[in-house]
């Protein structure tokens, strides 16, 4: 059995969500163990003790955590020596052509940033919690909608996210 590490980024918990649908797909291939933890709680031995490592992160006013960066930085080599993916969690994803990572600007715009070049990429599209957030945010959010053609209901959850797709790429990391 090899040990894959997924580290994730959020901030409302849906990304967490995608990453135990990846732990769900690629354990049921039978070749893996999977563990799956926040960025801030991974540790060098936790790198160390991995065959392979993929990161997500969700995007919040158009930027990832500035943790997540810092973490490639910090680990580059590590991440570097083993099979590796990178995936972002944003809403844009729910559009045509921003579903796909060369589509996606908060992918690219991330991907120039860093030196890290991640083996595998995938984008997802995210969930709206409208009732669970604050009024600034809600109305950040439902103004944001409302320029991109997406709901403003506030009292909707509106969920985006494809998990045919988040289904696909965990089969994939599961052959990387
Ligand atoms: C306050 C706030 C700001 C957001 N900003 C953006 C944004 O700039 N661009 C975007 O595509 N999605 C944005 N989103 C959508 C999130 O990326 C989406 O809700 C995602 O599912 C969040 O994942 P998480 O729960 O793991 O943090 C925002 C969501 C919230 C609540």
């Amino acid at each position: 059995m090899a040990n894959m590490l997924i580290v994730y980024s959020t901030t409302d918990g849906h990304t967490p969500r995608i990453c135990e649908r990846l732990r769900a797909v690629i354990e049921a291939q039978g070749q893996h163990r999977v563990t799956v933890m926040p960025v801030a709680d991974c540790t060098v031995e936790d790198l160390a003790r991995c065959d392979s490592v993929v990161i997500g992160a969700s995007i919040r006013y158009g930027k990832h955590h500035p943790r997540v960066a810092e973490f490639i930085a910090r680990h580059q080599s590590a991440l570097d020596s083993r099979p590796n993916a990178l995936f972002s969690v944003n809403v844009v994803a729910r559009k045509p052509g921003k579903d796909v990572p060369e589509g996606n600007p908060y992918l690219q715009k991330f991907l120039r940033r860093i030196a890290w070049k991640p083996r595998l990429l995938a984008v997802f599209a995210g969930r709206i919690d409208y009732p669970s957030l604050g009024f600034l945010d809600r109305n950040m959010i439902r103004f944001i909608m409302l320029i991109t053609k997406g709901p403003t209901d506030p009292n909707g959850v509106f969920e985006f996210t494809d998990w045919a797709k988040v289904e696909a790429f965990g089969a994939e990391l599961a052959r990387m």
